[in-house]
């Protein structure tokens, strides 16, 4: 028998504990509750009030139907499952003036799943390192999985230029050197990195579609500066890849006296309305004996040292 903690959460400054499993209870109030704060329902009529809990419940007994069951015979990620953050993606797709139909909520990924790309830094005692970057490409790959297996197929297709100057996913355009050809692999912005210098070692990577280049590129200036591997990591970001022609940055990323300096050069400037990224770093201060690791701070995970 596995141990059975309560579900525990705030809600709006409430501490709430509820029921574990195998009640679906605890996980659900939470999801819904998490989804409801939100919103100021003391500020909605009635009807407005129940159209947004109803959306919260369907939201909530999706992920029922879908995860939950006696842990003593199936892992549930609980943790995942009740993450605030995690519902407020779920709530996001709430409509206040309509109701979604239950066969129309969108796939969202558990926190901790990362919907398609991932990256490990390892660093063992005798010093080998690994670097590795996973990618499905889109959330949920191509969306197919060959029935049985698990296995989502990738959508790797797309890392091709499908056309001249026709843009991707990723709005990366290309031309003729990435086109389609049969057994050409597609031209991939994955770049688990390695930098060494005279004491220090740092390795880092991160998803991001065609923003990981330049995020790899700001931890390694970082890095140079001396920084810390924490701050590689939680530094605001912004980033250019000749089309479309503007720097896109993070909210916030640039002060107010900055965004001018670059508009007077000529930069359009495009806030891309959310963080991006989920870098994961090591520094290794081989002259110090001392090891940092850097989690972003925008993803999921931790850094161990072995302590
Ligand atoms: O290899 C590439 O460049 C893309 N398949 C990476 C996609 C990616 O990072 C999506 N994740 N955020």
């Amino acid at each position: 028998m596995r141990e059975r903690t309560p579900v525990t959460f705030d809600y709006n400054g409430l501490q709430v504990t509820a029921a574990s499993l195998p009640s679906a209870g605890g996980v659900g109030l939470a999801q819904m509750l998490h989804m409801l704060s939100a919103y100021d329902l003391s500020e909605k009529n009635e009807a407005q009030r129940i159209h947004l809990a109803a959306e919260a419940m369907r939201r909530a007994y999706r992920d029922r139907a879908e995860y939950l069951g006696d842990p003593d015979f199936v892992d549930v990620p609980v943790a995942a499952l009740t993450d605030p953050a995690y519902a407020r993606e779920l709530g996001a797709s709430i409509d206040p003036a309509r109701a979604t139909p239950s066969d129309a909520l969108p796939e969202v990924a558990l926190p901790g799943e990362g919907p398609s790309t991932t990256h490990f830094s390892i660093l063992d005692a005798d010093g080998n390192r690994v670097g590795a970057t996973l990618s499905i490409n889109y959330p949920f790959g191509s969306g197919v999985m060959p029935e049985g297996t698990g296995v989502l197929l990738n959508n790797e297709m797309d890392d091709f230029a499908t056309a001249p100057g026709e843009p991707n996913a990723y709005g990366l355009v290309g031309g003729e050197a990435n086109r389609v050809q049969a057994g050409k692999r597609p031209l991939s912005s994955m770049t688990p990195t390695f930098v060494e210098g005279d004491d220090r070692v740092a390795i880092l990577g991160s998803p991001g579609g065609s923003r990981i280049i330049t995020q790899v590129l700001l931890g390694i200036l970082a890095f140079e500066e001396g920084a810390t591997a924490s701050e590689w990591v939680g530094r605001p970001r912004y980033h250019h890849q000749y089309l479309p022609d503007h720097i896109e940055h993070e909210p916030d990323a640039l002060a107010a006296a900055t965004r001018e300096q670059l508009q007077a050069k000529g930069h359009e400037l495009h806030d891309v309305g959310r963080t991006f990224g989920d870098m994961h770093a090591i520094l290794w201060d081989r002259a110090a004996g001392r090891l940092e690791t850097g989690t972003d701070p925008r993803g999921e995970g931790a850094g161990w040292t072995g302590d």
